[in-house]
């Protein structure tokens, strides 16, 4: 029985070329005059969209204070710094300007502005309980972060990669403008695509009668697969980016979950533990390395789902085939499909594992134990 729920989401999309000026009015219009302009190395610099964004808070009156330097697999460390800004400057809001580690950032600034210790949150110690507005401008579609209300962040003590999931953590407003996603390096838009898939997958799996989230899912799946290939022919090519970009944001916005019991999630937190080891490595390569690992290990569970998936997104006639020809695709896109090729050796295999499990079973399908992510691991290997 398709079982029953809820959905809810109270961020307002602003998306197309040439929407980024509109974050100024879409400020104001929530009635906040100063905010906190967060973004991370640099590249909003080089491809226009902070003269784009400064031009429409200008325009709009809202005066702002930046920190730069939120890096990929953003840092305890660095939301500490945000924090103790916006708190200097009276900041009324954040703003986000960035891919999904800006944004997540931002999100963990925009409730630790209120709290003690933000860590304690992640930590299930202390509960969140008002957030300051959150604005975000989004250049890299990935993460869904522009839509959703998780935040994932990196203790550097510890390494904990741990998620806060929280309804005051969604922004008040995205824009999306596909085209600066142009000046995205390739394996950013491959990494992009491939944590797209990833989110529907983590859902998709436990499916057996949700017939209208499972083919909408399976429409996602197949966009994001042939506009990644036509964007590898034409990286400029505005419609392919806009259909990534709106699929990325449909990935992970509670669309693509509808009725699917809140997802397993077993392969993005044996991600957390591996980027958590390797802050190097980019979430969305580690999960083109780690989902067809799980695929394997886990398909009894639910087989008929599974080898709909290998026939409806990868014309598989059966499980295998689906996860040969998901990393035919992969490689054909430039990405890594081995931990191998990553640089890392076997016996770094149960450091990433019991940094993965840290936080106890992991998933849904099938709760996986230490020796299962160890296996999991050992199958990506
Ligand atoms: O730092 P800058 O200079 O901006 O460069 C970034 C960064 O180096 C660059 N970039 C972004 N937009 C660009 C661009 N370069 C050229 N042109 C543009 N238009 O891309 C690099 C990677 O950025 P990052 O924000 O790290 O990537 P992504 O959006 O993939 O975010 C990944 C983070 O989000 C977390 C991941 O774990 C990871 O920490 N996740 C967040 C989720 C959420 N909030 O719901 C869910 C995900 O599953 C995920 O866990
Ligand atoms: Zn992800």
């Amino acid at each position: 029985m398709i079982e029953n729920f809820e959905f809810h989401n109270p961020t307002r999309i602003i998306f197309g070329k040439g929407t980024l000026p509109q974050i100024g009015p879409a400020i104001k219009a929530r009635g906040c005059q100063r905010v906190l302009l967060l973004a991370g190395s640099g590249s909003i610099q080089k491809n226009g969209v902070y003269e784009a964004v400064c031009q429409g808070l200008k325009e709009a009156g809202v005066q702002w204070v930046e920190l730069w330097g939120v890096r990929p697999n953003p840092v305890l460390s660095k939301v500490r710094e945000a924090i103790e800004l916006a708190r200097n400057n009276q900041v009324e809001a954040i703003l986000a300007v960035g891919g999904g580690s800006v944004l997540d950032s931002a999100k963990v600034v925009a409730a630790g502005f209120y709290l003690e210790d933000v860590w304690e949150v992640f930590e299930r110690r202390a509960a969140i309980e008002r957030a300051l507005p959150l604005f975000t401008v989004l250049t890299l579609s990935a993460t869904g972060s522009e839509m959703n209300c998780a935040a994932v962040l990196t203790n550097e003590t510890g390494r904990k990669k741990w998620a806060v999931v929280h309804p005051g953590l969604f922004p008040v407003a995205s824009v999306i403008d596909p085209s600066v996603q142009m000046s995205l390096p390739w394996t950013q838009t491959v990494n992009g695509g491939m944590d797209a898939l990833a989110h529907i997958m983590e859902y998709y799996f436990l499916g057996r009668t949700e017939e209208v989230t499972i083919a909408l899912d399976e429409a996602l799946m197949r966009t994001v697969i042939r506009v990644v290939d036509l964007l590898q022919k034409d990286p400029t090519d505005y419609d392919s980016r806009a259909n990534l970009a709106w699929s990325a944001t449909l990935a992970l916005n509670g669309i693509s979950g509808v009725a699917l019991k809140g997802g397993d999630w077993a392969t993005h937190q044996i991600e957390h533990g591996l980027s958590a080891c390797y802050p190097e490595v980019a979430h969305g390569m580690g999960l083109g390395i780690l989902f067809p690992a799980w695929i394997q290990y886990l398909q009894s569970c639910n087989r008929p789902q599974f080898q709909r998936w290998a026939r409806e997104v990868w014309n598989g006639d059966s499980v295998e085939a689906g996860i040969a020809n998901m990393k035919a695709t992969l490689t054909r896109w430039g990405a890594p499909t081995s931990l191998r090729q990553l640089g890392i050796t076997k016996p770094e295999l149960k450091t990433i594992a019991a940094n993965a499990c840290m936080v106890g079973l992991l998933g849904q399908l099938k709760p996986l134990a230490l020796a299962d992510v160890e296996s999991i691991l050992e199958l990506a290997w």
